[in-house]
């Protein structure tokens, strides 16, 4: 009987150790596999519950952030505790959590540190230990007895203790996991973030290099239209001075022209009344001939001043010019220049006056051939230029490889009475009078030279198209 009685007891013990080691295998084997915490949690307390044949049992979690404690996982147990917290350090969880020391309890509810929702509940004794993670207490695990008759022992508690350790492990290996798991997270969500900043980087790189762009095009665009204005400012300065000496170009004209007429008809009266042998007509024919160019200057100003505007009509350029060169071949020598004209065909006809068109034709030749006494080229270009829609330009071209001019020289170029020529050679109205012509037409002249690199004067005649 004895021996019968021994090897059942044995056999309990055996069945027993093998019941704990399955429950501890099995929270061991939730420790190293990735079932979520709230799982684990369950299970232990099942299996602490059941290990020792225990009548109920609860888990308690500490909230760090809001200093609380939870009760998130019940056995056997109302659901209601689910929802129930108390503050850190409260209740016997709190005591244990932070005494760090587990505690059998045989009478709960006469407890000080009893919370009433666990005496409700029915809790009458426990087993309490703490759950330890890196040297702090995360919470506790409570195994309960409903009957002040179920009382726990050292060794129950040892064997609580077992599975509280191996809880430990499991909750430090899941916030180990989650921890990385995070980190993993965290890592993916720098990458993410590293990626789209380094893509606002490019677009912003982008942005300023289109704005560097931007710069630079208006930068040539202000230089542009400083050249406009420089080229406006100049003009009007032109103009202004043309019309101030111009109206005095024009009085003094008329003053000189009455008299002038007087001194020709005169000296012509006298020539005629003289004996051909008479040693004085030398005298009259020279009076004669500076009179004449007297009047010449004289209606040269009045045409600079554009008091003496003639009717305008259907006028072809071309011809003009060709009619001025004529005039050039018989009246100034043009011997040592060689002339090369490249007159367009389809020039339209403008409103002018064909005289004053040849005769700022002939100004201009006359310039390139006093710039070429040792000889040169002159070329003469007609062209048709389209400006819009609607208006058209005719560009005539005097281009000439004389001496050509300073800067400084060009500056004052169409001003009256400037001149470089010996007196009685040049009067410095030549440009000055082409100047009032081209105007007169509604054109514009300019001039590009340089000392020793020839001249060439552009003059522009709108064509009003119908
Ligand atoms: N084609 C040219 N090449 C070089 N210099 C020129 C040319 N045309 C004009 N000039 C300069 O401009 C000045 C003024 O010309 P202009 O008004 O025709 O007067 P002028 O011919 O009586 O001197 C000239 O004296 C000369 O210095
Ligand atoms: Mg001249």
């Amino acid at each position: 009987m004895k021996i019968r009685k021994r090897v059942e007891k044995k056999t309990k013990e055996w069945e027993e150790s093998n019941k704990a080691l399955q429950s501890i295998t099995k929270v061991l084997s939730l420790a190293v596999s990735e079932v979520p915490l709230k799982k684990i949690l369950e299970t232990s307390i099942v299996a602490a519950v059941e290990l020792i044949g225990a009548d109920a049992g609860s888990i308690g979690i500490l909230d760090k952030e809001k200093n609380i404690i939870r009760y998130p996982v019940n056995y056997k147990m109302p659901d209601f505790l689910n929802r129930v917290t108390a503050p850190a350090g409260k209740g016997i969880a709190g005591y244990v959590m932070t005494k760090k020391k587990p505690m059998i309890i045989d009478d709960y509810p006469s407890m000080p540190q009893a919370l009433k929702e666990f005496i409700r509940g029915g809790l009458k004794t426990l087993i309490a230990v703490p759950l330890m993670y890196r040297g702090e207490a995360l919470g506790t695990l409570g195994v309960f007895g409903l009957s002040l008759k179920r009382r726990f022992t050292e060794e129950e508690l040892e064997k609580i203790l077992a599975i509280a350790d191996n809880l430990s492990l499991a909750i430090s290996h899941t916030s180990a996991h989650i921890e990385r798991k995070k980190a993993e997270e965290d890592l993916e969500k720098y990458a993410k973030d590293l990626e789209t900043s380094t893509k606002e980087l490019m677009d912003f790189r982008r942005a300023i290099l289109n704005i560097l762009e931007d710069i630079t095009e208006a930068k040539g665009e202000i230089e542009k239209a400083y050249g406009e204005l420089k080229e406006t400012q100049e003009q009007l300065i032109q103009a202004g001075k043309m019309a101030s000496t111009g109206q005095l170009a024009a009085g003094v004209a008329h003053e000189l022209n009455n008299p002038l007429v007087g001194v020709l008809n005169f000296s012509q009266l006298l020539r005629e009344r003289m004996k051909k042998d008479d040693p004085n007509s030398e005298y009259v024919k020279m009076i004669e001939k500076g009179a004449l160019q007297c009047q010449r200057i004289v209606r040269g100003l009045l045409t600079f001043s554009r008091q003496d505007r003639e009717p305008f009509q259907p006028t072809d350029v071309n011809k003009s010019i060709q009619e001025a060169l004529l005039l050039a071949e018989t009246q100034v020598k043009l011997q040592k220049i060689k002339v090369k004209c490249h007159f367009a065909s389809n020039l339209p006809k403008i409103m002018g006056s064909a005289n004053q068109l040849q005769q700022m034709a002939l100004n201009m030749i006359i310039n390139a051939r006093d710039a070429m006494l040792q000889g040169g080229n002159l070329t003469i270009i007609t062209r048709l230029r389209s400006q819009g829609l609607k208006r058209e330009l005719i560009e005539v071209i005097f281009q000439d490889t004389g001496v050509g001019m300073t800067r400084e020289e060009m500056i004052r170029v169409f001003d009256p009475f400037v001149t470089t020529k010996k007196p009685g050679r040049g009067t410095g109205l030549g440009l000055a009078i082409s100047y009032g012509i081209i105007k007169n037409h509604g054109g514009d002249i300019k001039v590009d030279s340089g000392r020793g690199k020839g001249t060439t004067f552009t003059i522009m005649l709108s064509v009003t198209k119908k």
